[in-house]
Order: C-alpha cells, then structure tokens, then sequence
C-alpha cells in the first residue's frame, strides 16, 4: 500500500500540470481528473483540485488553471499572464460574458464588500489556504452586508453578503403566502457556481437585529465547499429555484436563520446556535404543476449551541423550525443535536395550518433526541397535534441524497453542478 504522504506528492506532480494545461473553454475543468486517490473525502489525504492554485506563495497564479483571475487587495502581484483587482467584486465584474467557465483566486486577508454574482456561465471562488480540507483553516473572510432592522429596506434581498441572482426581481423574497411574485420570463442566473475555503460574515450588528442574509441564492445552482457563513436572523436564504449545496460549512444564526422557498442541502456540516428564536428552518412551499422537492435538508451534520457559555443557557429551547407556509419541506438526517434542542422538536408559525408540510426527522442522535418529546401533541391552528414527522427508511429515501432533492421539472437528477470530489453519499 502506498503511504498517504507519497500518495499526496504523486496527487501534487499528477495536479501541477494539469491545473497549467486547464483548457479554458472546458466549461467543467474542475471534475475529475485526478486518481480517485487524490481525493480527501474518500482517503483522508488532504488534497483537491484547486490545492496547488490555494497554497500561498510568491507566485500564488503559478498552479492555477489558465483563466484564472488574481484578487490581490495590495495589488503587487501583476503580470501579464493573469488580470489581478484589488476587490472581488471588480474581479467578478471582470469575467467576460461568455459561456466559459472562469476561476477567481482570492489572497489571503479579510475583505469588507458585499458580493453579486449574476453571471449565467460556471464560475468558480476560491480561497487561498495551505489546507483546504479543514474550514478552520480558512484564510479569507468576506465581511459585508446589513440587517433589515426596523424594516428599513423593502427587501431582505439588500442585506447579503454574498448574492447569487439573475437580477434583483429573482432574489425579492416578498412576503406573503407564497412569496414576491417573480415575473415570468426571468432568466435563470449561474448554472454551476462554487465557492472553497471563504468565510462570509455579515457583521453590521454583532447581535440579532433584523434579517441579515450571508448568502442569498436563487434561481441559480451554488456548491459551497469548506465555507464558513455567520450571522443572526436569516443566515441562509435560498429563493425561488434556488439550489445550494452545503458540504463541510460552518452555518452560525438564531431565528429562522436557514430560509427560503428553494432546494438547500447541508451536508457534513456544522449548525451553530447562537440563540434560539423562531426556528432553525422555516421554508415557503410553492405549488407546481409537477412534483417538486423545493426544502431543507440537513444530513450527517452537528446542530449544537454556538458555543459552551451560551449552551446552559439555551437547553431545551431551541425549535428545529416552524413552518412558514403550509409546504413547508425540512428534514434533518443522521445529524447530532445537543441539549438545545426543544424536546418537541419543530413549533408552529402564527396560525397556519401544518398538512401538507414536512416538518422532518430521521435518525437523529445526541442529547437534544427525545422520541417521547417529540410524539407530543402541540396546540397547532387550534387543533391537537404532533408537529414533528418521524421518518422511516422507507418514507426518507426520496429525500435521502442530493440527487433525490435537486431534480429537474422531469424529475430527472440535477447535480451536475456538484463538485463530485465533495460527493458525500
Ligand atoms: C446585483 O447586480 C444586479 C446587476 O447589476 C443588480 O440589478 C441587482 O440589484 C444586484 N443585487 C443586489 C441584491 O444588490
Ligand atoms: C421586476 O418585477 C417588476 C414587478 O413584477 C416588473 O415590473 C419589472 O419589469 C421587473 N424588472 C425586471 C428587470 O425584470
Ligand atoms: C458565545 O456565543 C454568543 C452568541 O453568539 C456570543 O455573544 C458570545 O460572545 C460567545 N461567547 C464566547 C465565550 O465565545
Ligand atoms: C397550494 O394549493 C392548495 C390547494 O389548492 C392551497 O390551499 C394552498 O394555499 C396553496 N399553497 C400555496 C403556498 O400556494
Ligand atoms: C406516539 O404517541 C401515541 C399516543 O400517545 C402512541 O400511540 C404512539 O405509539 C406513539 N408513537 C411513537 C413513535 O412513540
């Protein structure tokens, strides 16, 4: 067998002439190429594609792929062979509207912006870092965005960091039943954006004051690889045909902070509570003329207290979500909850009725797991009922992996936008 240090040099030597010969018009350059070997999630062996590009160094563009673009807030890196901006959203706004993909390398260091992609064709962030399968090693921080206190905004669309939309119309969350009424004819924004190794924070307030959105995606796909997204009410919002793929983030919000009308599924993740309030999840169901798996999911993850001064504090409280329309779809799989987890599981929202929605759980472990807790009735719309849904393997298995949740009107499976290094089923 071979050791993993000389199996992770072989990965480096195979890796460093490949990310030089990327072809630029390959629109998926990132997919594998490598022995399976060279992969973390299966071997263990830190390494990815993009780790000879990530590593800091002198020449820091030396083993990216040949589009590359520089974000070099001293701008001291200049050549020919690469454009180098100050900030990442001038490097975005540089990238050509074309139908190729393009990667944008961010140097190490913490930016304040507020990020908009509305770009339709690949692109690709990533972080500067010597190791970029461990988040907490993370060398790059996003601090941006505001809070919607006291309504001052007509949307919580204006507060994100990071924003991944066609336009402003397809990221408007509205409000009502079912949401702002996104025209017909909207297009469709980024088919395949990733993120690795940044941490996004909207800090405007270090302390729950209003809707304060880290990310926002919707009718785009987005892969989010060791990323790390902090705030306080409304952390995660994922919109109208929204698809987002969490793997190996750290998630911190209290009041409904995973939200939103589209597809999100957090796996390998951890969930920080840093109060409770409302819910971890609250989803808007849309009807449609064909099946739709529009929800949250959360697989194999940590749901646990922010950290241990507040977890006295909170024991018992938190609720795993309340449904915001009666479609609401959440689930949390195979995850461990600690002691703040409110013993009934979810809680009801004002006065909306439950069926139809999914308010889920399979294979729930940890303290915050109390199966009698759960199967206890609750005053819901005024009438008797047990909120949270106790899954079978049987009754799981549609929401079971990403590709069960990401499908097409068809039904067919819609993943191709997945980083399939970071495949974790
Ligand atoms: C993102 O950029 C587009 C195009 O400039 C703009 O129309 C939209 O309002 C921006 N979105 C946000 C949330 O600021
Ligand atoms: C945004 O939606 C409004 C209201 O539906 C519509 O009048 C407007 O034309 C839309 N704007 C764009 C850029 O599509
Ligand atoms: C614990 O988390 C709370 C909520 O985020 C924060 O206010 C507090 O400063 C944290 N305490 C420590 C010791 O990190
Ligand atoms: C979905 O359709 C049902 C049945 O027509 C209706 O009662 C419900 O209000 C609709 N929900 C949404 C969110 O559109
Ligand atoms: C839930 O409670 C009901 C009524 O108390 C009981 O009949 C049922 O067996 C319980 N279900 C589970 C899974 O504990």
């Amino acid at each position: 067998m071979l050791s993993k240090a000389y199996l992770s040099s072989l990965c480096l030597l195979l890796a460093v002439p490949f990310s030089r010969t990327l072809p630029v018009e390959s629109s998926l350059e990132a997919r594998t190429t490598l022995p399976a070997g060279c992969y973390g999630k299966r071997t263990g062996i830190h390494f990815t594609t993009y780790s000879a590009c990530q590593i800091p160094s002198d020449d820091p563009m030396a083993h990216c792929p040949q589009s590359a673009v520089l974000v070099d807030p001293s701008m001291t890196h200049i050549s020919s062979d690469y454009p180098t901006y100050p900030t990442i959203q001038q490097a975005i706004d540089s990238i050509p509207n074309n139908n190729r993909r393009y990667t944008i390398l961010v140097m190490a260091g913490t930016y304040h912006e507020q990020l908009n992609v509305t770009r339709a064709a690949p692109l690709s962030i990533i972080g500067q870092t010597y190791d970029p399968l461990d988040r907490s090693k993370n060398l790059v921080t996003v601090i941006g965005g505001t809070a919607n206190y006291n309504s001052r905004y007509t949307d919580n669309a204006f507060t994100s960091t990071l924003t991944v939309a066609p336009n402003l119309n397809a990221s408007l969350t509205g409000s009502g039943p079912t949401g702002f009424a996104v025209p017909e004819g909207t297009p469709f924004g980024n088919i395949d954006f990733r993120v690795y190794n940044i941490d996004f924070r909207n800090t405007e307030f270090d302390i729950s004051n209003g809707p304060a959105l880290a990310i926002s995606v919707s009718r785009a796909n987005a892969g989010l690889y060791y990323c790390g997204f902090y705030s306080y009410q409304d952390t995660v919002y994922i919109g109208k045909l929204g698809n987002a793929y969490f793997f190996q983030n750290e998630i911190a919000g209290q009041t409904d902070f995973l939200y939103g009308f589209g597809t999100a599924y957090i796996s390998n993740s951890k969930l920080l509570m840093r109060s409770c309030g409302g819910g971890v999840t609250a989803w808007k169901g849309t009807n449609t003329t064909f099946e739709n798996r529009y929800g949250v999911y959360i697989a194999s993850s940590d749901l646990v207290a922010a950290n241990s001064s507040i977890a006295a504090t909170m024991k018992g409280k938190c609720a795993l979500g309340r449904p915001w329309n009666n479609l609401h779809r959440s689930i949390f799989m195979d995850t461990y909850m600690d002691a703040s987890i409110k013993p009934v599981g979810y809680i009801t929202w004002s006065a909306i009725p439950i069926p139809p929605a999914l308010l889920g759980e399979y294979g729930t472990y940890g303290p915050g797991w109390d199966p009698v807790g759960r199967n206890t009735t609750q005053l819901q719309a005024g009438v008797l009922t047990v909120m949270t849904t106790e899954l079978t393997a049987a009754e799981v298995k549609k929401f079971r992996k990403p590709e069960d949740v990401f499908i097409t009107e068809q039904g067919k499976k819609n993943i191709d936008w997945i980083d399939e290094q970071f495949y974790a089923w």
